[in-house]
């Protein structure tokens, strides 16, 4: 049990580190949450810092994914893995270190998510990047991207599929803002700055 509670606690701190926010503030010295959406994540980092920080913004928040997972694998199996899985997001999305105010949890998602089941990371990534490519919209090709995690998942089905629903429903809760953009028309496309009116 206190590998279990080591592994949670260890990962809720990885994913206190935003790489957006350090990339803001080491840059440009700005917090990224003043600026665009307000989002601590690679796509407001796109439209306020460009590519190129927005690619180390994705990766760091993916690896630190990662990170946590193998952490809670050697602690604690894989119990320890699934655990570090959700108590990463649920650190990069409400950090205590930044006032709870974090991002919104997808490139670390996908990062937990491949070093549990690469196999099925790899299938839920193609079909969110094939929706962001069609659609233009990072946030629907997110959503449904990692929605699909716990539909691929079924078929492993036990803690796994367990895991891939919170996730999924964090995923959810975090967008819910993008979801009502969406659904009335004003969410930003790619490298928009601001919304669509
Ligand atoms: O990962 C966040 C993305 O799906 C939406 O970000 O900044 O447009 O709210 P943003």
């Amino acid at each position: 049990m206190i590998y279990e509670v080591l592994s949670a606690f260890i990962s809720y701190f990885i994913g206190n580190f935003s790489t957006s926010y350090i990339i803001g503030k080491s840059t440009k010295n700005i917090d990224i949450r003043e600026h665009g959406s307000g989002n601590a994540g690679a796509t407001n980092v796109l439209r306020t810092l460009g590519k190129k920080a927005a690619l180390y913004t994705f990766l760091g928040d993916s690896l630190k994914g990662v990170l946590a997972v193998l952490i809670g694998r050697f602690l604690a199996g894989e119990k320890g893995a699934l655990i570090s899985a959700i108590f990463v997001v649920v650190g990069h999305n409400w950090p205590l270190l930044l006032k709870f105010k974090g991002g919104k949890g997808v490139a670390t998602t996908i990062g937990a998510m491949m070093a549990i089941d690469p196999f099925i990371g790899i299938f839920s990534l193609a079909l969110g990047i094939i929706l962001i490519i069609k659609t233009k919209y990072v946030s629907l090709g997110s959503i449904l991207g990692i929605v699909s995690l716990p539909i691929f998942m079924v078929y492993r089905g036990g803690n796994r599929l367990i895991v891939s629903i919170i996730l999924a429903v964090m995923i959810v809760f975090t967008h819910r803002e993008n979801i009502k953009k969406l659904i009335n028309g004003t969410e930003r496309k790619i490298g928009q700055k601001t919304d669509t009116r």
